[in-house]
């Protein structure tokens, strides 16, 4: 019993790892938090970085949102997607964006929060990344790309998930509150983005 209640903790934990900022300070001694948006997050290793490293961070990233998740859902209930993996999963993505390692200061949740919801509702997942590839191409925001999708993620789980008052409604209710959180963390991008300022990605501009 007592790991159902220190699970969504140690999620917290995991989620602190900082892997941007620990990557971009191992292979090139960088500081990420000083370099391009000063997100320590896989679109800025990218940006600063290059492709393979943003590519690495974005796995690492990823697999901190999954691994917790998916591991203590069955740990604690011993059945899959019970409100155990949702609150482990608010847990892991609170970890990356307010980061105990790190001074509270961390990322955007959209990497870690695709790990979580690959597991929570796996389908719903794999549509919002389509629309976050088609958003990011077309308009050359990462950041637009991110928050169309997750935008698209509760529209999906809504479709999908047949009664979403019902059986579903947990889950339903964790997606909006993630989807909100995630465009609040994006404000500095909305900003740059009205501006005209926002980085656009395959050119070299920084702010
Ligand atoms: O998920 C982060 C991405 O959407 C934006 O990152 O570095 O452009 O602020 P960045």
């Amino acid at each position: 019993f007592m790991i159902n209640i220190i699970s969504p903790v140690i999620s917290y934990f995991i989620g602190s790892i900082p892997f941007g900022f620990i990557i971009a300070r191992v292979a090139k001694g960088i500081d990420i938090r000083e370099a391009g948006s000063g997100n320590p997050g896989a679109t800025n290793v990218w940006r600063v970085m290059g492709k393979k490293y943003g590519i690495l961070v974005f796995i690492l990233d990823m697999m901190k949102g999954f691994l917790p998740v998916l591991i203590f859902d069955y740990v604690t209930s011993g059945q899959s997607r019970s409100l155990y993996a949702i609150l482990c999963g608010t847990g892991v993505i609170l970890g990356h964006t307010f980061p105990v390692f790190l001074g509270f200061k961390g990322g955007k949740a959209a990497a870690t929060g695709c790990g979580v919801f690959l597991w929570l509702a796996p389908l719903p997942l794999f549509i919002s990344v389509a629309a976050w590839l088609l958003t990011t191409f077309i308009s050359r925001y990462v950041s637009l790309g991110s928050m169309v999708s997750t935008v698209v993620l509760v529209i999906s789980i809504i479709l999908l998930n047949n009664e979403p008052f019902g059986s579903g409604l947990s889950l339903t209710l964790f997606s909006i509150f993630i989807s909100l959180f995630l465009i609040f963390r994006h404000k500095s991008n909305i900003k740059r983005i009205i501006n005209g300022t926002e980085n656009k990605i395959g050119r070299k501009t920084k702010n």
